[in-house]
């Protein structure tokens, strides 16, 4: 392959040699489990992992029995060498640079885990450099970000897979689905997504950069600040109180908050629910209440130097035909889904209620959960299954369980939720022309700037 294609204009120039090249051939009997795969042809896949945090080193232990970590690339190179160590024996190339990776020709699939800023930008040049991808949740930062992503996944035809591994939990998210896709709750009416709060911290100092750390490339296509750190000496937090390392999550500037983080995992199940009752219409307006830690000045934060993102909210989300979905952060954390007929509560821990419990007279139709998990292999359980539906999907070159597509839909949600936090309003959407109606502040957020040197080159 033509290296360094990274970008549209590349893309469009080597397109054919691009397709030629990064077809996978389909060697296998389409109902071949990934593990069935592996097992016969005793063939593993060369994996490049970009970010080499908690996540990412998560993951590959989860799809270890299908892959061979052989680059690993991390701005903090402490972490990118402990990673080696731990995921590779020390085997895997190391680099700062992600670019590195995605010039290599050996590697055909990446894993994306890298903080929440860092995603759109790695993924578009991933996919233009012709790799699968599987990515972390949430994919973008903006709503104009998943446009991004949605127009490159459809030119490329790249295999992407976002890391919302509850789709791929086939005694909890999946069988409500198949509950709700086989008519037992009659017509959806309201939904419930309960996703907790962030935390709140004092004034954080900047202290030096840890050695290793390259602070510049951390921060990326997000506005230059300090390193901010405060190591926490009971030990209850192991990151301390910082903008850098798993705290990223906690600040407007690299994530959405909780809205985001654990939206990105439930609010996509109140989504998918939705449209498996054929609810083909997106939301009409939003509107709540919500707290944050600091103050803020037209939905841009006034204090910079701690967390800022909501630590409590709910949020109602309107859909045509009187369908609500509440999005907030007190009660049981999980979905609720409710119907005409009757409703579910579904979670981490449990799937209940009285359609479940019927389930034992009245069991779903044999095909009921494969129909949902759109006829895919169904292997193992959560994280690792999901890596089995990637890695089982990246060979077959098919639509993985959790597209693109469906994220960004429901990711629109979060990220309007996310806008109507920070402004302190309510919304009304234009869904068709994905557009805040009569609002020009509140459509400024709809896109962010990028740091020079960071853009997205299209
Ligand atoms: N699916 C899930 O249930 C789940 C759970 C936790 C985290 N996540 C997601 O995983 C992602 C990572 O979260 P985490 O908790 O592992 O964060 P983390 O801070 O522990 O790890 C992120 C790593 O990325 C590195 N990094 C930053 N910029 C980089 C760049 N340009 N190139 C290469 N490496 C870079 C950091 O140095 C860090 O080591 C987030 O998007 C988060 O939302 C998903």
């Amino acid at each position: 392959m033509q290296k360094h294609v990274k970008n549209r204009r590349d893309f469009l120039k080597t397109s054919t040699a691009v397709a030629a090249v990064c077809s996978v051939p389909c060697l296998y009997r389409s109902t071949d489990s990934i593990s069935a795969i592996t097992r016969e042809k005793n063939d593993r896949i060369p994996i490049g992992l970009i970010g080499a945090g908690g996540m990412g080193n998560g993951n590959m232990r989860a799809a270890k029995a299908w892959v061979d970590v052989v680059a690993i690339a991390d701005v903090d190179q402490t972490r990118c060498n402990s990673s080696n160590q731990s995921l590779s024996n020390g085997k895997a190339d190391t680099y700062a640079d992600y670019q590195k990776i995605l010039d290599r020709d050996d590697i055909k699939v990446v894993h994306i885990a890298t903080p929440d800023h860092w995603h759109t930008k790695p993924l578009i040049e991933a996919m233009y450099a012709g790799k699968d991808v599987y990515c972390e949740k949430p994919l973008t930062l903006t709503i104009a970000e998943g446009q991004l992503i949605r127009q490159v996944q459809k030119e490329t035809g790249r295999i992407v897979q976002v890391g919302t591994q509850q789709r791929s939990t086939f005694n909890l998210f999946t069988k409500a689905i198949a509950v709700v896709a086989d008519g037992r709750l009659g017509k959806i009416k309201r939904m419930e997504c309960c996703i907790g709060g962030a935390p709140k911290c004092d004034a954080i100092p900047s202290i030096e950069i840890p050695s290793g750390l390259d602070w510049d490339r951390w921060l990326g296509p997000a506005t230059k600040v300090p390193y901010l750190n405060r190591p926490d000496a009971s030990g209850k937090n192991r990151w301390g109180n910082t903008n850098c390392h798993h705290e990223f999550r906690w600040w407007y500037e690299y994530s959405g908050g909780k809205l985001t983080d654990w939206g990105a995992h439930h609010v996509d199940i109140a989504n998918w629910a939705l449209k498996s009752n054929g609810q083909t219409k997106g939301p009409i307006s939003i509107s709540g209440k919500s707290e944050h830690p600091v103050k803020f000045k037209n939905g841009i934060p006034v204090e910079r130097d701690r967390y800022n993102t909501a630590t409590s909210f709910e949020f109602t989300v309107k859909y045509p035909d009187n369908v609500e979905m509440i999005i907030k952060s007190e009660g049981r954390n999980g979905v609720l889904i409710e119907g005409e007929k009757g409703r579910i509560f579904v979670s981490r821990r449990t799937l209940d209620g009285a359609p479940v419990k019927a389930l034992k007279q009245n069991p779903l139709p044999e095909d009921a959960l494969q129909n949902v998990y759109k006829g895919l292999p169904m292997e193992q359980n959560e994280r690792r299954a999901h890596w089995a539906n990637f890695l089982y999907c990246h060979r077959e070159q098919k639509e993985p369980i959790s597209d693109v597509h469906s994220h960004m839909q429901m990711l629109n949600v979060c990220h309007l939720a996310g806008i109507s936090a920070r402004l302190g309003r309510g919304l009304k959407w234009d869904d068709e022309n994905e557009q805040i109606i009569g609002d020009d502040i509140a459509n400024s957020f709809l896109a962010r700037p990028y740091r020079k040197g960071f853009e997205i080159n299209m």
